[in-house]
Formats: structure tokens, sequence, C-alpha cells
């Protein structure tokens, strides 16, 4: 594979990072997830923006990462990758860079930021999207500030093998009662014939499919209304369905022990999960 490491292309065997880089000692960091369908990417205008406001949000310089040069850099890793046909992902991090000795407040200034990304093939969850996914709900013990897509991920790592130990497949967080997101995913229900989700607030990642899906369904008539849930509202909703990069659309038929809906995909998740179709 080849990959992208500040500035160069090459094979991924010879990429290597500092040990002292504050990705790996500090998580100090922040990252994007693109899609790619034949050599196009997916949404990168709104991916990029949130890099560029995640990097600013967490003061890492980032005048340097415009928005045409990390298009450009995609979709060099796509070509480089032979991945100009069919499904990709790319991935990109952003780090604060490395200096020593390790100190807790921020490097000297003029310390280059590390800028690691690559692309893989991808395979879209077609077969689970057709007959919906189980999650299961934990606690949300993340920090205050979800909205930014850093790279300090342990407690989604934690909750997300929780999942997969439940053979479920994804957590999804609850804060004082009120479910927030998954580990890699925002969630919507329909309750009441109304389509919710968590607003945008500090407490989830305001997720770009999240984004084209709410436009999506209010374009179609759609009654929509950001205000955040209990679990209580959701054991009760008509449907519920995940979003992200990579699910795209992908309904849930089950919430621990509890049956949404009919048990089956609901209506609303089909239809916006066609409006908002990559292929
Ligand atoms: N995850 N919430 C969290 C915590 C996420 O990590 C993600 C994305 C989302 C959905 O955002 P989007 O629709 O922009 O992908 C919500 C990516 C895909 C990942 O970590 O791999």
């Amino acid at each position: 594979m080849i990959v992208h490491l500040n500035g160069r292309y090459l094979a991924d065997r010879d990429a290597s990072v500092s040990p002292f880089d504050r990705g790996f000692l500090f998580g100090d960091g922040v990252y994007e997830v693109v899609r790619a369908f034949d050599g196009e990417l997916i949404e990168a205008g709104r991916h990029w923006r949130r890099l560029e406001r995640s990097l600013r949000e967490v003061r890492i310089a980032g005048e340097k990462f415009a928005a045409e040069q990390m298009s450009e850099l995609a979709l060099r890793l796509l070509e480089e990758n032979g991945l100009k046909r069919g499904h990709a992902i790319v991935y990109l991090e952003i780090t604060r860079g490395s200096a020593t000795p390790r100190t807790h407040h921020f490097p000297p200034a003029g310390t280059a930021p590390t800028v690691f990304a690559y692309a893989t093939p991808f395979a879209p969850f077609d077969g689970q999207r057709i007959n919906g996914v189980p999650i299961i709900l934990a606690p949300d013990e993340r920090w205050g500030r979800c909205d930014i897509k850093s790279v300090n991920l342990l407690p989604n790592a934690m909750a997300k093998q929780a999942a997969v130990d439940a053979g479920a497949w994804e957590t999804v967080f609850v804060r004082g009662g009120v479910v927030t997101e998954g580990t890699s995913s925002n969630l919507f229900a329909v309750i009441g014939g109304v389509l919710r989700t968590h607003p945008a607030t500090h407490a989830i990642l305001g997720g770009v499919t999240r984004d084209v899906v709410l436009e999506t369904a209010r374009a179609s008539g759609l009654t929509v209304d950001e205000t955040a849930f209990t679990v209580a509202e959701l054991e009760t909703a008509e449907e519920a369905f995940l979003t992200s990069t990579t699910n795209d659309v992908m309904p849930v038929v089950r919430v621990d022990a509890t049956v949404i809906g009919s048990g089956e995909p609901g209506e609303i998740a089909r239809r916006l999960g066609t409006l908002t179709a990559h292929s």
C-alpha cells in the first residue's frame, strides 16, 4: 500500500513516525474518514471543513491544510493504490507533531504537524442494511468536546468492543438518560412520526452523513426535530437508524433486548438510505 506521510508518498512498510509523536504519546491529533466512489470523493467539502474546525479547536496550525490540498492528497492516494474504480475509504490524520522531551504543554512554535493518510478498498455493508442491526447502550464516559474529531478514541474503542462481544453492530452512548450517539456513528429515531436526533452540540460529533440525512429528510417533507431523546423514547420508537460515512443509513432493529418497531428496517430509513446512496 502506498501511504502519505508528511508530503511524501511511500510504501507503508517504509513509513515511520517518531515515537515522540504527540499523536502516539497524548492522542494529540485529529482525523477524518472520507468515502470515495469511482475515484470521486464523497462530500469532501464538508469533511475538510470539519477537519479545519477540529484543527482550529485544538489549536494545531491549520492554515497549511486547505481543502484543495487535502482533496489532491486523497485523490493521489486513490490513484497510487489502484482505487479509481469502486468503493474506497481515505483516512487522514494530523497530529501536533513530534518533540523531545515530552511535555504536556504544546511543543515549540514551528514544530511541524505530522500528516498521515492512506486509502483502502471498502465493501459497503449492504447485507446488514437489508436486515437491520442490533445495538447496545452504554454510559457515555467520554470527554465534553465530542464535537472535535480527535484521535482520543479509547472510550469509543472500549464501547465498540462491548458491542462486538455482545454480537451487536454498534454501542450507542447514553448521558444523563439522554441518547447521544454511537461509538462512530450518529443515531436517529422516528418518534410519534417525527424524525429526531441529538442536536449538534459539544456532546456529539456533527456527522457529515447526519447533515446530509437531515437536509434530505427536510427536502422530502419529513418532520424533523433536532431534539435529544431518552432511552425510554428510543425503546418506543417506530424506527431507528445509525448514520456514518461507512454505515450510510443503517436501520436499527433492536436496542439491547427491545425490538424496535416491527423488528425490520423502517420505511423512513429505507427511503433516506436510497435518497443518499452513493452508487
Ligand atoms: N466515524 N460520531 C462519531 C463519534 C464518529 O466517530 C463518526 C464517524 C460519526 C459519523 O460522522 P460521519 O457521518 O461524518 O462519518 C459520528 C468515522 C467514520 C470513523 O471513526 O471511522
